[in-house]
This record gives C-alpha cells, structure tokens and sequence, in this order.
C-alpha cells in the first residue's frame, strides 16, 4: 500500500519498497511512504515491526530492500548520512543513557554527537530542551537518582536537541503521566510545524489527539492509513453493544459488568454505537487477517 500525506511544503520521508528480514522473519515487509510536516501516528499490535520501521527511518539499521530519502537525501551514502543524522532526533523505544551524567551533560553529548561546536550554543540549546520537557529543575543532578519518567524525558529531551526536521519517537509517552503526555503534546506540535514527526504508540486516544495521519501496522505490513477520524469512520456502523455474545462479530470485549461491545456486522435490529478510534483500529486489524 502506498501512504502518502504531501504537504504544501513536499516530502520529507520516502520510502519505495522497505523490507527487513531477521532470519526467515520479515519485520518490515515491502512499505511505501511518502510523509510530509506533521505527526504521525504508527499504531500495530506488539511484533508488527513498528520499531524495526523506526529504527530503518532513524538510520540505525539499514533496510535489505528499497530505497528511503529523508530530508531529501539518501541515508545509503555516508556523507548525506551524516548530514541526515544532524537533522534528526530519535528516541529508541528503551533508550541507553549515562546515568552518571546529569542531564545537561547528556543532552550537551548527544548536541556534540551531532556536531554543534559552539559550546555556549549547546548549553543554552540543551537547557531550553530539557526545560521544554519539564526538567528544568533537575538538570544538575545525577540521571540514576531520577524516577522512570524522569529518565524517559531526558532521552525525549536529547531527541530534541538542534530543532530536528524529522523526529522519530518509538512509543514516546511510556513512563509518562497525563500531564506530562499533554505537555509532550505541545513540544511535538511546534516540530511539527516544521517537520515531520513520526511516533509509534499503543494508545489509540493519543493518536486521535496527536496525530493528523495514522498508519496501521500488522504483520510487517501497513495495512491501513488515513486520519484519525477517518479510522474511526472503519466502525461506523460496524460497532454495536449488547449484553450477549454475537456470532457476527469479529471482535468483542467486555466494557462493563455484562455489557459487551462488538465490530462486524451488526445483527437486525442492533442500534449501532458511535465508532471510536479503538474500533477502527480493532475491526482493520482483524479484517488485515
Ligand atoms: N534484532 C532482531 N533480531 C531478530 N528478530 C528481531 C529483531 N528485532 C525485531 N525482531 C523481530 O521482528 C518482529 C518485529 O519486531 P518489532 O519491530 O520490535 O515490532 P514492534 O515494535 O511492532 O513490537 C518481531 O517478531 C521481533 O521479534
Ligand atoms: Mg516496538
């Protein structure tokens, strides 16, 4: 399947044909892309290959199969490579950091890494990231003794640093709380605005919050794309609720005590409820199958 969301201001992602196999598994199977500015959203059930996906987009592995452009380069030379990695931020789905630096130290190495030598810039730079993710106060001491969370907004906040063009976050608000995600919204947003962010999540609510496309994986595959809105219109009028189980249905689960919520195809007679993003997302999943 093709998935494409130019924008007024072109692609900033490409890929024809991406594949990578891990022995005789296929973790990426044959994905095209065309992305341009703003968020988003991969969703797929744990195995899809949506990490395997980012990590080929963040130039951490290379694909065995098909071509990729970010940024309008090609990350199989070396030096476009390098010039890509500059511009862009990745945070791995189980970042590694010093935890012996502070986090101004580790966000100023990640700022070296990507060749900022001004060394005045890069403290301010990495003072405003990590302020930017709520960790203003606690930029001087040790990472060990910060929490999960905490721990998790320095790597967000390394991602960040040098205003990326294209910013890829595997499953960005694990370890977060509500206030935090809803901060962590802002800062996406305003990269956004100028770049492409692509994100994997398991939160489907997030997606609808976030996100202006979502792409569906399963199986290696993206096997569904479009916005949130329109994932949710999948279900219209292919969800139902009823107290009992449904031999039509092709998913269902219980939402309260004996209270069942279905996708398929409603019996005679069946009121159809309002479809949510979680509907959509469970009726493609298994119709991919
Ligand atoms: N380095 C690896 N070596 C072998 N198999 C891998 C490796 N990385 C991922 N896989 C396999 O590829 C498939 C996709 O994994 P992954 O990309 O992590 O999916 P997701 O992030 O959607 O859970 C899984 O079956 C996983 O076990
Ligand atoms: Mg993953």
């Amino acid at each position: 399947m093709t998935t494409t969301t130019h924008t007024a201001t072109g692609t900033l992602l490409e890929t024809a044909g991406i594949t990578k196999r891990f022995g005789s598994l296929t973790a990426v199977d044959d994905v095209d892309l065309g992305l341009g500015r703003g968020i988003v959203g991969v969703l797929g059930p744990n195995g899809a290959g949506k990490t395997t996906l980012l990590r080929i987009l963040a130039t951490v592995l290379a694909p065995d199969r098909g071509s990729l452009s970010l940024l309008g380069l090609d990350p199989a030379s070396p030096t476009a490579r390098t010039e890509v990695r500059r511009r862009l931020g990745y945070l791995p789905q189980s970042p590694r950091l010093y935890t012996g630096f502070t986090p101004l130290e580790m966000v100023d190495y990640v700022a070296i890494l990507k060749e900022h030598t001004d060394a005045a810039w890069r403290r301010r730079e990495a003072a405003a990231v990590l302020e930017a993710v709520g960790l203003g106060d606690r930029m001087h001491k040790r990472i060990r003794t910060l929490s999960g969370g905490m721990q998790q907004r320095v790597a967000l906040a390394s991602a960040l640093v040098g205003s990326p063009d294209l910013l890829v976050l595997d499953e960005p608000a694990t370890g977060l709380d509500p206030e935090q995600r809803i901060a962590l919204r802002s800062v996406l947003a305003e990269t956004a605005h100028r770049g492409c962010v692509v994100l994997s999540t398991h939160n489907t609510a997030e997606v609808a919050a976030l996100c202006q496309h979502v792409l569906v994986m399963d199986r290696g595959r993206i096997c569904w794309s479009g916005t949130p809105a329109a994932l949710a219109g999948e279900a219209e009028g292919r969800v139902w609720e009823s107290d009992v189980e449904e031999p039509t249905a092709l998913r269902s689960w219980l939402t309260g005590p004996g209270t069942r919520r279905h996708v398929g195809t409603p019996p005679a007679g069946a009121s159809p409820a309002v479809p949510t993003v979680d509907d959509g997302y469970l009726l493609v999943t298994r119709l991919a199958r």
